[in-house]
């Protein structure tokens, strides 16, 4: 059986007192009526992580990740978290490669790759993400962009520790634009990227690894996103930032 999960990605939002109060909320509506079957995960900015972490710890039911990571242990990198420190303060995921950090800080597959080792040697469960553009889908090329991440990033990891990833689908026209993709085309990318995980390390990889699909998720349409067969949860942005929206999308799974 392959974990359900749902990790909602704050971005760049939330001060220290808004994300308590979400994740407390959170917390709370879980506690009303829980969903044991699904990983809920919570992934606020840095700065919010360590009372966050504090929260969850004492609270239970939420699991948390950061947004990104350094590759490097520790060292002249100003500005930079190290996956060390991220596991240190508790911290139990990182989320890798989302297409703003590609866009806007020119991230790289080699660079994800890099940061996923970092993450996977001290403990952190990487959730690798890649998605296509508008352009490469309209010109018919959105398998061959994903398999291109996805050989120079996910492929490239040690099989002893495929276990531990998590794969995230995210076609780039789908983020933060309201137009989710169909249930169909998420699903026929879902099983191409299983099918490659099933190419690369052994079978019971690809049957067990958890691949979410993010992209304009929310309570209304994410019943039918996760009912598709090679699609086991989701990856949220703009719906994780309300605490009803986004325990529906988890109640959805
Ligand atoms: P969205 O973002 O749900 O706001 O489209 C998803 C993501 O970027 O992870």
């Amino acid at each position: 059986m392959r974990k359900k999960i749902v990790a909602g990605n704050w971005k760049m939002n939330n001060t220290l007192q808004e994300g308590l109060a979400l994740t407390f909320r959170i917390i709370d509506l879980l506690k009303e009526k829980p969903v044991p079957d699904v990983k809920v995960i919570v992934a606020p900015p840095f700065t919010s992580l360590h009372p966050i972490c504090e929260l969850i710890n004492k609270e239970g039911y939420v699991h948390l990740a950061a947004q990104d990571c350094h590759q490097e242990k520790s060292g002249a990198f100003t500005g930079e978290v190290s996956s060390d420190m991220l596991f240190d303060l508790g911290v139990k995921y990182v989320i890798l490669g989302h297409s703003e950090r590609r866009q806007y800080f020119n991230e790289t597959d080699a660079q994800v790759l890099a940061k996923a080792e970092a993450a996977l040697d001290v403990g952190l469960r990487p959730i690798i993400c890649c998605g296509e553009t508008l352009e490469q889908r309209n010109k018919g090329k959105h398998f061959a962009a994903v398999k291109k991440q996805l050989k120079n990033s996910l492929l490239k990891i040690n099989p002893a520790e495929i276990a531990h990833v998590i794969i995230a689908y995210e076609p780039v026209w789908a983020i933060g634009t309201g137009e989710n993709a169909t249930p169909e085309q998420a699903q026929e990318m879902h099983a191409f990227i299983r099918s490659l995980v099933k190419r690369k390390f052994k079978k019971e990889a690809a049957n067990t690894i958890s691949i979410l699909y993010g992209g304009s998720c929310n309570s209304k349409n994410a019943k039918e996103i996760f009912s598709q067969p090679d699609i086991d949860g989701g990856l949220i942005g703009g719906a994780s930032l309300k605490a009803e929206e986004f325990v529906a999308i988890v109640r959805a799974v």
